[in-house]
């Protein structure tokens, strides 16, 4: 195979920008996502690909929930914020404001969030597929559309 055509042609596929946080204790991890997305009505399950090598994976191994945050659409900033190494300081995430719901970070700032049960792992590639079942959804903030890939003129993958 072609590695740059591989790249071309799988840099067209469309994705989603997230952000997911889980919490054990005094441990909190908080990451920008993009491949996720929803594997079943009823239930509700959500499959997303962590990276085997961070702190996101370990995290949801030890306590097996975590919350989705739909970005906004002019949120990418704040999905910058969460694409380095999580710091909780001064009540904050990265800077940012969180709410705890079920003992998970929940940051208010984003409009749309999923509260996830982890169920099942495929430990395949350099990334674990977690499928999760959705436990709860609520909404934060008002908005319209959310933030895609597209739009920040980022990549991940290929
Ligand atoms: C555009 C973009 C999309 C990303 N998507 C994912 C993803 O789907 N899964 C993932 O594990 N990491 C993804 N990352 C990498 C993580 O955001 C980053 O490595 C993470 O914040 C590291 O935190 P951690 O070590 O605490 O897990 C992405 C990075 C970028 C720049």
């Amino acid at each position: 195979m072609d590695r740059r055509l591989r790249r071309e042609v799988l840099r067209k596929a469309t994705y989603g920008i997230y952000v997911v946080t889980a919490r054990l204790g005094e441990q909190w991890s908080a990451s920008t996502v993009t491949w996720l997305s929803q594997c079943s009505l009823e239930p509700p399950l959500l499959m997303m690909a962590i990276q085997k090598k961070g702190g996101l994976r370990a995290l949801i191994k030890k306590n097996p929930a975590a919350i989705v945050h739909i970005l906004g659409a002019g949120q990418k900033s704040i999905a910058s914020d969460f694409l380095k190494a999580t710091r909780h300081k001064d009540g904050r995430l990265n800077g940012h404001p969180y709410a705890l719901v079920r003992d998970l970070p929940l940051l208010t700032e984003i409009p749309w969030y999923c509260v996830v049960e982890a169920r099942d792992w495929i430990e395949r590639g350099d990334h674990s597929v977690l499928v999760a079942e959705i436990v709860d959804v609520g909404k934060n903030v008002d908005a319209d559309l959310p933030l895609v890939m597209w739009d920040t003129g980022w990549t991940y993958g290929g």
